[in-house]
């Protein structure tokens, strides 16, 4: 019982509101549901017998299962499947046909798992569009939503497809469709290490992924940047260089902070591959009527590669003839699985709610992605040797910037009592201040709003008063001069100014109430140095205030919901 609590505690990162357990002894069934934390269960459990050999996590169960046209015979949807389940299975049908009879009736997602004190050693476990998988130990064998409930146990997993059910005994599994015809599954070794999913010495999980982001950029760049040449090689891709000269369109389609590093992606590719891209948000894209055909190149990111809205929008342009691309950190993960091809972020799990690490191993991608479209266009070798060199050295500028932490922290001891904050940049780091005032509310509860700063004119400016702090976001890059006019509009309305500028900057060192300075790099690099102040920020501010940092109210990790 212990494992499969501890288990459940790693999974907390995700976002559950409730969880339960769903224990098989003696004969029976017995069930324990708290809302709250994974704490709140255990005390629900108190006197439970600790020696269970099968039991459940009903936060799996949990996960939507959305009906259609059923006699309801009771509240939930769910529950109307355990009695279908009931039904088959007193009949005679062993658990396994029972639940694939029960589902062939049902329409609607699920990830679920489902025990019977008939079969006190069998669990089944079926999904369509939650993610699950079976853990294979030895002499022991688990089902998860997420590898990291089962790392201490085993690295060995089978991820299970949509539409698959899987019968799981201690010494042995079988994996079928819901006609019962049985499949041949793929063992993958998940690399994650235990200690990449707890926290050291941290005090929380999204402290220790801001400052292990040299070296999750480091392992994005791993083994693809090619100096001599001015280009990459990217092993993932699945299309021919024949074929990426065909692609004459690009469409990034994201959520969230996946969406901003989108928008760096834009910049970029119509900058140096000078390709017509577009950036949208997945859950429009996929209720629209989008124009992409075979010419168009559609690029998911996704951290989780589990966003329900993503996934959908790549299917559906998958559906219209384009081509599809994955920029994912999960390895194994469901847009990881239905993509033509793609880039593994690999920044190893992350596990605090708010994206950090992702994020900038995400702009480290789609410079990659950058570069091997340019040079098969107009980028000159001497052009792509100077993207890559500076990609090479972008790992130890970032260990610059976080070695400010410190001042960064006494900041947030300034800004802590702020109801309202503006972010402002322009170019490449327009989508920055997108990114720093969406940390700065997921997990502050701060009002707080990203502006491109030439827009402020147009309705925000009216805002700015000596309470409102606004925070530019200005490095020496090929806008700076209209950004620093912008911010004397901030300072002649009284505006209390923090800017994040490149070292020895005057002119800014003059007109800024607080600054902090990031080193030199290549413009469209600046927001993977840019961005790190601001998630600091929102840290220690959010401590200070004593918010919950890794686990935000109302946030779930991977949204697989629509
Ligand atoms: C914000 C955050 C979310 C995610 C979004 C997409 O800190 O984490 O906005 O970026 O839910 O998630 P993925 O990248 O997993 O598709």
């Amino acid at each position: 019982m212990a494992l499969v609590l501890e288990g459940l505690k790693r999974l907390e990162y995700r976002g559950y509101d409730s969880a339960g357990v769903a224990v098989v002894h003696d004969g029976r069934v017995d069930i324990f549901k708290a809302a709250g934390k994974i704490a709140m269960l255990e005390r629900e459990m108190g006197s439970t017998p600790a020696t269970s050999q099968t039991a459940i996590d009903a936060g799996v169960l949990r996960t939507a299962l959305t009906k259609r046209g059923h006699v309801f015979r009771s509240e939930t949807d769910t529950e109307v499947l355990v009695h279908l389940v009931e039904e088959l299975h007193t009949q005679g049908r062993p658990l396994v046909d029972a639940v694939a009879g029960a589902l062939r009736q049902v329409e609607g997602t699920y990830g679920i798992a489902v025990v019977s004190s008939r079969e006190p050693e069998t669990i089944v476990a079926a999904r369509r569009g939650s993610p699950l998988l079976v853990a294979i130990g030895s002499g022991e064998n688990f089902v998860a939503s997420d590898a990291s409930a089962v790392l201490a146990h085993t690295r060995s997993v089978v991820y299970l497809d949509e539409g698959e059910i899987a019968e799981v005994r201690p010494a042995d599994y079988r994996i079928m469709d819901l006609a019962a015809v049985e499949k041949e599954k793929t063992i993958t070794q998940v690399d994650w290490d235990l200690a990449t999913v707890e926290r050291g010495g941290f005090a929380h999980f999204m402290l220790k992924e801001i400052m292990e982001q040299p070296e999750s950029i480091r392992n994005t760049l791993r083994g693809r940047l090619l100096e001599e040449e001015g280009t990459v090689r990217l092993g993932g891709l699945n299309i021919t260089d024949e074929d990426l000269l065909k692609v004459q369109r690009i469409v990034i389609t994201a959520c969230g902070t996946s969406w901003y590093s989108g928008l760096i992606g834009e910049y970029m590719m119509e900058e140096l591959a000078r390709i017509p891209t577009e950036v949208e948000y997945a859950s429009e894209f996929r209720y629209r009527n989008p124009i992409v055909d075979e010419r168009t190149l559609v690029v998911g990111i996704s951290q989780s590669g589990e966003t329900a809205d993503t996934l959908a929008a790549l299917r559906e342009a998958k559906r219209r003839g384009a081509r599809t691309l994955g920029l994912v950190n999960v390895v194994g993960s469901t847009i990881a699985r239905e993509v033509d091809g793609g880039i593994y972020l690999h920044a190893g799990p992350e596990i605090g709610v708010a994206s950090t690490k992702a994020f900038t191993s995400q702009i480290a991608a789609l410079a990659v992605l950058t570069l091997k479209m340019g040079r098969l266009r107009a980028l000159s070798i001497l052009q792509g040797r100077e993207v890559v060199r500076a990609l090479g050295r972008l790992p130890d500028l970032v260990a610059q910037v976080l070695a400010k932490a410190p001042q960064v922290e006494q900041l947030a001891e300034r800004l802590q009592r702020a109801t309202n904050v503006l972010y402002l940049g322009r170019g490449y780091n327009f989508p920055v201040a997108l990114e720093g005032a969406l940390k700065l509310k997921e997990i502050s509860y701060i009002h707080a709003e990203g502006y491109p700063a030439a827009e402020m004119k147009h309705g925000p400016i009216a805002l700015i008063d000596d309470l409102m702090p606004v925070v530019f976001i200005a490095p020496k890059d090929a806008v700076h001069q209209k950004v620093v006019s912008n911010v004397e509009e901030v300072k002649a309305r009284g505006g209390r100014v923090i800017a994040i500028v490149t070292e020895g900057d005057a002119a800014l060192a003059k007109l800024a109430d607080h600054r902090i300075e990031i080193p030199e790099t290549l413009d469209l690099l600046t927001p993977a140095l840019s961005v790190l102040p601001l998630q600091l920020l929102a840290y220690y501010i959010a401590v200070r205030r004593g918010c919950n940092v890794d686990q935000p109210r109302n946030l779930a990790k991977s949204v697989t919901v629509e």
